[in-house]
């Protein structure tokens, strides 16, 4: 299935909460670089890796040194670092950078057990993603470039609630339970790690209007999403909107956008991360008509796009994934092509856009 590879291998971390949208995201990647993304041909069909041309995404859940039963047995969750084989992630990620294949395990998600392992080719493009792809600082050290999706709680219930009740038949009580039992390890092991990311999608509610004026269908839809990018890095540019370096605040809605309750805001600043400068591009709202995009597009600089409208494009072809319709979409879409200009840097290659 996979391309013979050549050249270097580009390692890339992308790191969240579950239920926070890194297969949505990865599917936005992914398609960036054309080809449909498959599990290992021919291997265990509850695999958790997925191989395209181009790239390739493993779970860290493959690195899990305990089980569920293990787990349980000695009350930790899957967030906790004991629960995770750190080593050899830390071995075998550094053996995929040189070239090398690895026997990666796998981590059942039905059984909760650890199946026999996986033999995974070194790829152009290997994606880590999970919970812990910056905790330990050698693996850390080993990427080339770092996302984290940053998730405000409200949104995350929300998403939890649509994915946990109306696929998996929970109840409302049940989903806040579990996110209540995860939080303590969620602060202290995997949100410290966004300090470390190059960019960061964060989720929050929307400001365009108070929660008491939404209707309910609405409440957690309508999403504010900023785009945290680390200033004077060597392997990408900031995206910027109208002037890079200026504060500015946009709103598009009129002529060339429609916009229906409560509108659209755009904003783009500089600001800090930990200490750190960065810049960051705001979306309040969501898009009526996706076509029109392209007027938005049209203001963005330092896209990494190859040729004009391709965000609008790679949206339009992947419209029914969720999040289309707003910022995190948007988002997703232009750190996917953040990903190829890192990869063109790094290997000085071109990859040729796709369509
Ligand atoms: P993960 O791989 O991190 O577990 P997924 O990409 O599978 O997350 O997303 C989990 C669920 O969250 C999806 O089924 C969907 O209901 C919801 N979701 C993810 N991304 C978005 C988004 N951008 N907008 C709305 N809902 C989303
Ligand atoms: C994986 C996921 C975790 C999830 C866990 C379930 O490791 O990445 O987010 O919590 O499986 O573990 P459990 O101990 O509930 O079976």
């Amino acid at each position: 299935v996979q391309a013979a590879k050549d050249g270097k291998t580009v390692v890339i971390g992308l790191a969240a909460d579950s239920g926070c949208g890194k297969s949505t995201f990865m599917r936005r990647m992914t398609s960036i670089f054309g080809g449909s993304a498959k599990p290992p041909a021919g291997g265990n069909p509850d695999s958790n890796t997925l191989i395209s041309d181009m790239t390739t995404v493993i779970c860290l859940d493959d690195y899990h040194c305990l089980d569920r039963k293990g787990r349980a047995e000695k009350g930790v969750t899957a967030l906790a670092p004991e629960a995770q084989n750190f080593d050899l992630m830390y071995e075998q990620v550094k053996a995929m950078k040189e070239g090398k294949a690895a026997d990666k395990p796998i981590y059942n998600h039905v059984t909760g057990a650890l199946d026999a392992p996986e033999k995974i080719e070194s790829p152009n493009i290997l994606v880590i993603e999970g919970l812990h792809p910056f905790y330990d600082e050698r693996v850390r050290d080993l990427l080339d470039f770092k996302v984290y999706l940053d998730i405000s709680d409200e949104i995350k219930f929300a998403w939890k609630i649509q994915r946990d009740m109306a696929e998996r038949g929970h109840s409302l009580d049940s989903i806040k339970k579990s996110i209540e039992a995860r939080k303590p390890d969620f602060d202290a092991y995997i949100d410290p790690q966004k300090k470390h990311a190059d960019m960061i999608i964060q989720v929050l509610p929307t400001q365009l209007v108070l929660p008491t004026q939404l209707v309910p269908d609405d409440e957690g839809k309508i999403l504010r999403v900023r785009l945290i990018q680390k200033e004077g890095k060597k392997l990408f540019d900031p995206v910027y909107l109208f002037d890079e370096g200026s504060t500015i605040s946009w709103i598009p809605c009129g002529r060339k956008l429609t916009c229906s309750f409560p509108g659209i805001k755009f904003y783009y600043g500089p600001d800090t991360w930990y200490g750190e400068d960065v810049s960051v591009l705001e979306m309040d709202g969501q898009f009526d008509k996706l076509e029109e995009l392209i007027y938005v597009e049209s203001h963005l600089s330092n896209t990494s796009a190859k040729f004009y409208g391709e965000i609008t494009q790679q949206m339009l072809k992947n419209s029914s994934f969720p999040g289309s319709n707003n910022g995190t979409g948007l988002l997703q879409t232009i750190i996917g092509l953040k990903v190829r200009e890192v990869y063109e840097r790094i290997t000085e290659k071109e990859v040729v856009p796709v369509s």
